[in-house]
């Protein structure tokens, strides 16, 4: 068994469509064992995306994802970051597989309704960030 975080972004939230996701991730398999909501500070997104930090899209980034609650989900399955990963498809919508949530629901490559851990010790970090 592996452990993996995903997040529901502030568009998914404010357009309703926390049930579809969660029934997306239970449908796949995946078995929650933390959630909440929360608005992060802006603090607290500039630190969890610092990887980007020097990115040109980092302030607009940071600007999105403090503009309304997130939900932070605590996923457990066999390959869980792999097969995360493989469900919410690529970052821009417009080239995520058919099938995959981004593809179904994300409105542009920024506005992509979910985050997902991108490796083991990514998954490891980000679960301490959110649930201590
Ligand atoms: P995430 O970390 O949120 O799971 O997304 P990801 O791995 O698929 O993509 P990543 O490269 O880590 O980018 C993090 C988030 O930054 C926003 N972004 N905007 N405007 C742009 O060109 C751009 N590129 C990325 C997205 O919200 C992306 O998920
Ligand atoms: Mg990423």
């Amino acid at each position: 068994m592996e452990r993996t975080l995903l997040i529901i972004k502030p568009d998914a939230v404010d357009r309703k469509l926390v049930g579809h996701v969660i029934g997306r991730l239970e449908k796949a398999g995946f078995k929650i064992l933390a959630m909440r909501m929360e608005k992060l500070t802006e603090e607290k997104a500039r630190e969890f995306y610092a990887v980007h930090r020097e990115r040109p899209f980092y302030n607009d980034l940071v600007k999105y994802m403090t503009s309304g609650p997130v939900i932070p989900i605590l996923l457990e399955k066999e390959n869980a970051v792999t097969g995360l990963r493989e469900l919410i498809g690529a970052t821009d919508p417009a080239k995520a597989a058919c099938g995959t949530l981004r593809q179904e629901i994300a409105l542009d490559v920024q506005s992509n309704s979910v985050h997902a851990s991108d490796a083991p010790e990514t998954a490891a970090v980000e679960t301490v960030f959110f649930f201590g």
